[in-house]
């Protein structure tokens, strides 16, 4: 069952953010405490992970690695505004056109959001079942019982914060499974990703349902096709808003393309995932396990999908809609070592994983949005050429005002390339 998100009030950290110019306006090093930020959060994002801490969270540790984290701005989500929000990504141009898209929809109210109960599927692959009949009849007959066992008497699955809630069995096609059982146990997960607890629970099952099934188990993992732990956002873009002529029905045309074109899907469903994925590396989450479950969600009916749709309203407006499974945590795993990840967290001034995931989905669909909307109105490259040109010419040795007067050279003579950057620059540096 879905619910629409609701947060509380402003943190104290979006009661702090006194800005009296554009965020880009402050010299980079001032920004953080421009949005607010304290001199502890501040720190952590300056030094990041330190290496002793990322000796601890993996093997064979010989450095640590960085990336830029940037904030997009404009967001508005179930009637609250949300100053700043942090995202990490290597790509020119995501975080700019997200605050972009994120403007447009906040004239039309922002953005509404809302998950389902955050549960997992921990999987329990059982092969030479006897009577695959009868297994079932066993295993539904005890499921009280199992999950009982597991909250209330096995001290290794026994938590205050997440909890088993039912178990599915599911059979699969006969040719090669005759003699499977696959049990699901779904996990009410709170506000953690869950997969350790889930994982054990599934390891712990094991020969409990061995017993009840006459099988052997194998496999016993939890499954990154979160189904049952999925969120939704949906905006409206007023047509005043879209300028050109026609141009809510052109972002129609090229969403219908990725609905029905697999091939389109893939790169339209990237540009989703480039906002959720920076959103989801700023704040510590397992992005493999998010881009798994989004593109096996995608494929569920048997053809793969895109994940939002676009359509036209009564009144001529746009209006998009995301749904997807999201898998997120605000305790335990990188949000728990990772010392800007906490101050991402408290930027986003989430309480529960679930508000996390709603503003993930705002941000995926607000990125869909504006990759679209330029695709099927002035084509991506002119956007991204005029950072492609900042990127090559900082490559090229440029440094400070150089950086703009050269990039917007190598733009208006249309020669975006590393060899003319370099002339340029060396031009500059004789002057
Ligand atoms: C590039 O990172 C993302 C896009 O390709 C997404 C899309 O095509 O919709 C622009």
């Amino acid at each position: 069952m879905f619910r629409v998100g609701k947060m509380a009030g402003l943190s104290s950290y979006e009661k702090r953010v006194v800005m009296k110019k554009k965020l880009r306006e402050y010299p980079v090093a001032e920004r953080p405490a421009a949005l607010g930020l304290e001199a502890a959060d501040i720190s952590a994002l300056h030094t990041g992970l330190t290496l002793e801490a990322a000796d601890h969270m993996i093997e064979n540790v010989i450095g640590t690695y960085a990336l830029p984290m940037g904030v997009a701005q404009n967001f508005v989500m179930n009637g609250r505004a949300i100053e700043a929000i942090p995202m990490v990504v290597e790509e020119a141009s995501i975080v700019a056109a997200c605050s972009f898209a994120a403007k447009l929809a906040r004239n039309a109210g922002g953005f509404t959001a809302g998950s389902s109960a955050p549960i997992m599927i921990g999987q329990i692959q059982v092969l030479d079942v006897p009577d695959v009949d009868l297994a079932r009849s066993r295993v539904a007959a005890a499921t009280q019982d199992l999950l009982n066992w597991l909250n209330a008497e096995n001290a290794s699955t026994r938590s205050r914060h997440a909890h088993a809630v039912d178990i599915e069995l599911r059979t699969l096609p006969a040719a090669i499974a005759a003699h499977w059982l696959i049990v699901h146990v779904l996990y009410d997960c709170g506000d953690a990703m869950g997969a350790n607890l889930v994982n054990t629970a599934c390891e712990a099952l094991a020969p409990l349902i061995e017993s009840l099934t006459g099988g052997r188990v194998h496999l016993r993992i939890l499954s990154n096709l979160s189904d049952h732990r999925t969120v939704w956002a949906r905006c409206t873009i007023h047509v005043s808003d879209l300028v050109a002529e026609g141009a809510a029905a052109r972002i129609v045309e090229a969403g219908l393309f990725a609905e029905f074109d697999p091939y389109r899907a893939a790169t339209h469903n990237k540009g989703v995932m480039n906002g959720v994925d920076a959103v989801a590396v700023a704040t510590g989450q397992d992005w493999r396990a998010i881009e798994a479950g989004a593109h096996a969600w995608c494929a569920r009916s048997g053809r793969y999908t895109s994940l939002t749709t676009w359509r036209v309203n009564p009144v001529g407006d746009l209006t998009g809609f995301l749904e997807m499974p999201l898998a997120v945590g605000i305790v335990g795993g990188a949000t728990r070592v990772h010392p800007a990840a906490q101050t991402a967290l408290r930027m986003l001034g989430v309480t529960r994983a679930h508000e996390l995931a709603e503003i993930m989905a705002c941000v995926g669909l607000a990125q869909n949005f504006a990759a679209v909307r330029a695709l099927a109105l002035e084509g991506i490259q002119a956007g991204h050429m005029a950072l492609h040109a900042r990127q090559i010419v900082v490559a090229a040795g440029a440094h400070g005002a150089q950086v703009e007067t050269i990039a917007a050279r190598l733009i208006a003579e249309k020669n975006v390339r590393m060899e003319r950057a370099r002339e340029l620059v060396e031009q500059g540096n004789k002057e």
